[in-house]
């Protein structure tokens, strides 16, 4: 996890898994690496082919995006 959301560039129509535990080692995106740990990936479709601002400290409340949670940390 960072202190700083991830830009990702997404294609439209297309499906992510946002990594919600923090333990992937591709970050943002889940690599399995929550397995046992009762954690499950977010997943959403892009709306257009875009730059996406996605959370790296897990406080944003529009998970999996970051809405400036980390300002206040
Ligand atoms: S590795 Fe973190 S949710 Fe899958």
């Amino acid at each position: 996890m960072q202190n700083a959301p991830y830009e990702a560039q997404v294609e439209e129509g297309k499906e992510y898994w946002y990594c919600a535990c923090g333990k992937s080692k591709t970050q943002p995106w889940c690599d399995g690496s929550h397995a046992g740990s009762g954690v499950e990936p977010i997943s959403f479709v892009a709306e257009k082919t875009e730059t996406v601002w996605l959370c790296g400290c897990r406080m944003s409340e529009t998970l999996p995006f970051c809405d400036g949670s980390h300002n206040e940390l």
